[in-house]
């Protein structure tokens, strides 16, 4: 048996598969919400994560019935790009600023300003973003002095897991790319960021490749999950990469697309390769040796999550899905800006605000949930877009993540995006790749690509309807010219609050 555990945002799930790959067992242990003490803020505490994490492994242990010791092998995974910030002890200094907290612009001008915005792309691939985790901890170094001054390690999400559950300072290749101090192209730390801004290499963990074994549970951790002391644990990924390798993106011509509280679109590449204007990320694959390419809209399931919690509280989502579904296509001429928590791609904006427009009175509710779902796809075909632009070729898409649970929404991206949109009969995401990657590391199987092949099989596949893709291709040039229409307004409404 391998165990895949995944640090999401809303909660920690664990998963149990057989060596062919079958899934036995999956629990998922809530996190806290996230405190969002000012707009565009989110934090979450990194004990709470593990707290979590300790729950749904006991869980998913007892649900399958299998003791610790029958677990070969376990694979990480989870949201990228959080700050978590740990003093000489080991202990966490403050709450972690996660991977959709925008408020470190100033770091991030700072940044482009020392360093110069072309040497940074030659550094590490990619633009400086406020998401990504530098600027974060140079938040801290210039808002909380007394608590930078005790930083001895920064890890991420998932890696401070990690370190709870083995003792050991590790990430790996595909989740160090969004620090921001990652050298993208050669797979190691970039000297020339952590020297250009005055910061002590001490403070980053020892990165390996995905499938590479980082060390063993601890006895401590034994004790604590169930699991047997001295059990391998692998590099795994960040949540994408590992939702990719869960999801068979892991050669070129398949390319992904996640909806989960972010939303992805998500293509593997053989050679490195990124956007000059870095709307797209191009980060390390959980691949050895191989890269992706990815456009993030940063409130995909969050849309709706919101809009069902303000409007409709205790409603199910097949229920909201089943609403949105007796409005019309384009409802009734009403849309929605998804720019919930700023926007990353195709914008990169972080005061990006969003909303409805287009509203009468003559509009319900139903249009107001299917403008969301079909504002949230235009977001992810502008991802596609450029994705497309790079050179990717791209058959068909593979939907995963809560969002494309629902068929109704599976439909409506075929048609948005005017591709075959195909499921999988594993649709475990994050968790599912990080067991993969466990059993590459640690199983019968000779590399990543092998497992994938060897267990990931298609189920359904939706194609086009050739009218609604004329449709929505007229009402997506209509939605792309809100936001430069809106840009001029969002810094004064951020100086409003
Ligand atoms: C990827 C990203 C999200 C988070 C949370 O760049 O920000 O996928 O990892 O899911």
């Amino acid at each position: 048996m391998w165990l895949g555990i995944d640090i999401g945002t809303g909660g920690s799930r664990a998963l149990l598969v057989d060596e062919r790959g079958v899934v036995r067992a999956g629990c998922t242990a809530p996190h806290e919400d996230m405190t969002m003490a000012r707009p565009l803020w989110a934090e979450q505490r990194p004990q709470n994560w593990w707290d979590a994490a300790v729950s749904a492994i006991r869980q998913a242990l007892a649900a399958a019935g299998v003791s610790g010791s029958q677990v070969k092998g376990i694979g990480l995974s989870g949201q990228m790009h959080g700050l978590v910030i740990l003093d000489r002890d080991g202990n966490v200094i403050r709450p972690s600023l996660i991977w959709c907290d925008q408020r470190s612009q100033p770091q991030v001008d700072a940044v482009n300003a020392k360093l110069g915005r072309e040497a940074i792309l030659r550094y590490i691939a990619n633009p400086v973003l406020t998401g990504f985790t530098l600027p974060k901890l140079l938040w801290v170094r210039d808002h909380e002095p007394e608590n930078f001054a005790r930083v001895r390690q920064v890890l991420l999400p998932k890696d401070y897991v990690r370190f709870r559950l083995t003792g050991d300072y590790a990430t790996e290749v595909s989740d160090a790319s969004g620090t921001a101090l990652f050298d993208v192209v050669n797979r190691r730390w970039s000297m020339e960021m952590m020297d250009g801004l005055g910061l002590d290499r001490a403070i980053l963990p020892r990165c390996y490749e995905s499938n590479e074994v980082t060390g063993v549970v601890s006895a401590e951790a034994a004790a604590l999950t169930g699991l047997a002391a001295g059990t391998p644990v692998v590099g795994g990924g960040g949540d994408q990469a590992s939702s990719a390798v869960g999801n068979g993106i892991v050669e070129p011509g398949i390319v992904s697309c996640t909806i989960g509280t972010s939303g992805v679109v998500f293509a593997h590449m053989e050679q490195v390769a990124y956007d000059p204007a870095g709307r797209v990320h191009t980060f390390c694959h959980a691949v050895p040796g191989k890269w992706h390419v990815m456009g993030v809209t940063q409130g995909a399931g969050l849309s709706l999550q919101w809009l069902r919690n303000q409007l409709a509280p205790g409603t199910s989502y097949d229920a909201l899905t089943a609403e949105a579904a007796q409005a019309p296509r384009g409802a009734n001429g009403l849309f929605w800006l998804p720019y919930l928590m700023g926007e990353r791609t195709p914008h990169l904006d972080a005061t990006a605000r969003g909303g409805w427009i287009g509203l009468t009175a003559g509009h319900k509710r139903a249009d107001l949930i299917r403008a969301v779902i079909e504002g949230v796809s235009y977001s992810l075909c502008d991802c596609l877009e450029i994705v497309e632009s790079l050179g990717v070729p791209l058959a068909s898409v593979r939907a995963s993540g809560g969002g494309a649970q629902s068929p109704f929404w599976r439909g409506l991206l075929a048609s948005i995006f005017n591709k075959r949109v195909v499921t999988l009969e594993t649709q475990e995401g994050s968790a599912y790749g990080a067991a993969l990657l466990a059993l590459a590391g640690t199983g019968a199987y000779a590399s990543v690509p092998e497992v994938c092949r060897a267990v990931i099989r298609e189920t359904e596949s939706v194609a086009p309807v050739e009218a609604d893709a004329a449709f929505y291709a007229k009402a997506h040039r209509v939605y792309q010219a809100f936001y430069p229409a809106l840009k001029p307004l969002y810094g004064q409404i951020a100086e409003l609050g």
